[in-house]
């Protein structure tokens, strides 16, 4: 498996993902400032794994101080570096509610602790989501078509973008380790081509897979190629709305249109309870450069998208498979 994020003594090391799967180049994060830089530059990527990094980005603040208008500073200066992805905020304010009561004395190395917790629980719910998710390829493997069952996915929810295993991908490689023979369409994911990490990474885990390009989705599906749907989320409403790397909505309504199911992957941390529905999530505008246009051209580009909860199958955690108006029992 990939190591997307470790510590090394004072510091953590994490895996460039920006020069991915070009070079494979690690970088030491050692401040407040290199960690919301990892953030903010996508050197990490990935709800999860952003979750982490920023948990770590705090314990790091704390060692060179940790009063509490440095603990206020610090929690907004990683709170402000990338906008959709709940697991950021949600690592944030789980450091807070542990360190605020806290002497400074103490609570630098209570936030690091806290911060490796983070990241083995990231490893530990990912873990699970593969042994539930891969249910669900049995089943398919066992209603009588023939191998292999062929899934679908967008973006990169695999190992790169989490602490270890991936969400959309864990029950990918849970299935490959036992045997059941998986092929995964992998979309290119325009503009930052978060395909290519997918790409990579299965290549490395040995699992079949074909890359294509985003457009091409709808024509698998209607040409029967596609038995499943599975992606990642960056955010997921309590309501179930999921926020995903844009496109994925384009994918769920294809879904819908030839009966294909379409399932979320994600830990618990992805759920923001506090957020009705899919129309209070921010969605990240990104920097219109990254579609390669001329600079004169109005370009927009928004990051991310919500797919409604009613598109949605299930959604895949580390508790179990639940449809996604049941998520408020999980509050
Ligand atoms: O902009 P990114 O690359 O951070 O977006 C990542 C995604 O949209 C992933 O699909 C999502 O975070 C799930 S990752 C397990």
């Amino acid at each position: 498996m990939l190591t997307t994020l470790t510590e090394d003594g004072d510091a953590v090391l994490i895996l460039d993902q920006t020069l991915l799967p070009r070079e494979i180049v690690q970088r030491r994060l050692s401040t407040l400032a290199e960690a919301a830089h990892a953030i903010r530059a996508m050197q990490v990527r990935g709800a999860p794994l952003i979750g982490a990094c920023a948990a770590y980005g705090l314990a790091l603040a704390l060692r060179q101080d940790a009063g509490d208008a440095a603990l206020d500073e610090a929690i907004a200066t990683l709170a402000a570096t990338r906008p959709t992805a709940v697991n950021l905020n949600w690592a944030l304010a789980r450091l807070r509610r542990l360190l605020a009561p806290l002497a400074s004395a103490a609570r630098a190395e209570a936030a690091w602790r806290e911060a490796r917790a983070i990241a083995e629980e990231d490893a530990a719910a990912n873990a699970a989501i593969g042994r539930h998710g891969m249910d669900l390829l049995a089943e398919i493997a066992a209603s009588g078509r023939k191998a292999p069952v062929r899934l679908m996915t967008h973006c990169n929810a695999g190992c790169l973008a989490t602490v270890r295993h991936g969400t959309a991908l864990a029950p990918v490689y849970a299935a490959h380790d036992a045997g059941l023979a998986v092929h995964v369409w992998v979309s290119e994911t325009r503009p930052r081509n978060q395909g290519l990490l997918t790409v990579w990474e299965l290549a490395q885990a040995g699992v079949p897979h074909t890359l294509i390009a985003d457009n091409a989705a709808g024509l698998l599906m209607m040409r029967g190629e596609v038995d499943i749907v599975v992606v990642g989320a960056d955010r997921i409403a309590a309501n179930g709305d999921t926020a995903n790397k844009i496109g994925t909505y384009l994918k769920a309504l294809a879904a819908r249109a030839h009966g294909i199911p379409f399932y979320v992957a994600a830990p618990l941390s992805t759920i923001d309870h506090a957020c009705p529905h899919g129309g209070d999530i921010p969605i990240e505008e990104r920097d219109g450069r990254e579609l390669g246009a001329a600079p004169d051209v109005p370009v927009a580009n928004p990051a991310f998208d919500v797919t409604p909860a009613g598109l949605i199958t299930g959604i895949v955690t580390e508790r179990g498979i639940f449809p996604p108006e049941a998520l408020r029992e999980l509050a």
